[in-house]
């Protein structure tokens, strides 16, 4: 059965696109069959995709795909492409405004909706009414699964600190983090960060 993850905040800059492609090319990597789903319209991961493949000479076919959507249609669309089978995940990056209708119906389709977040007060904030936007979708869907993920996280930074963070956020956490690292700036669309397969392990473990 397809599952399908969406990665949902109300603002622009909590990470949503780095763990998108992160998990991506960490599901190709462990032989998972996986499409990604770009609703962003400034479509970075399609120019990073389309530079990649030209700069590395590399042939498009042996790579999974990564195709442009909207907010406004992603959900019908994904109501059609996840019945076929094709997939094992569908990775939706999107745009996000949690207000959207559009939203609102990805969160009817989607198994897990995943909300990066840092630590800075901004974030958290943004976080906040993201959790609090998205929270009704999981009366009105029942496979639904709303998780926080900590990204940019500093290092020295410990597991009880973030917890203490996000206590009040009324949502469940991923235990595991994503560090602030200089390798998440420039993302591949084809390579897979192995420093990145156990939070794609953990991920994938909660469906
Ligand atoms: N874990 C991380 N470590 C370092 N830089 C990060 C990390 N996550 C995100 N960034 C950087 O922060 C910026 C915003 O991240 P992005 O994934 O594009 O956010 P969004 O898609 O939610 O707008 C990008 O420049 C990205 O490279
Ligand atoms: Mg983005």
């Amino acid at each position: 059965m397809t599952k399908i993850i969406s990665f949902i905040s109300r603002k622009g800059g909590s990470g949503k696109t780095t763990n998108a492609i992160n998990l991506a090319t960490s599901l190709h990597d462990m032989k998972k069959k996986v499409l990604l789903v770009e609703t962003d319209p400034n479509y970075t991961l399609i120019s990073s995709r389309k530079i990649d493949i030209f700069k590395n000479k590399l042939n498009e076919k042996k790579l999974f795909p990564i195709i442009a959507s909207t907010d406004d249609e992603v959900a019908t669309e994904l109501e059609k492409l996840a019945p076929t089978g094709a997939y094992d995940y569908i990775l939706v990056d999107s745009a996000g405004k949690t207000t959207d209708q559009g939203i609102k119906e990805l969160c009817l389709v989607s198994n897990m909706v995943i909300i990066t977040t840092s630590l800075t007060q901004n974030d958290l904030l943004v976080a906040y009414q993201t959790v609090k936007d998205l929270k009704p979708a999981e009366k009105l869907n029942s496979k639904l699964k709303l998780y926080l993920l900590p990204n940019r996280i500093h290092s020295h930074t410990r597991i009880k600190t973030i917890k203490d963070a996000l206590s009040n956020l009324n949502v469940e956490m991923f235990e595991n983090f994503v560090p602030q690292k200089k390798i998440y700036t420039i993302p591949s669309t084809y390579k897979s960060e192995r420093k990145y397969r156990p939070i794609a392990n953990m991920i994938i473990k909660e469906l």
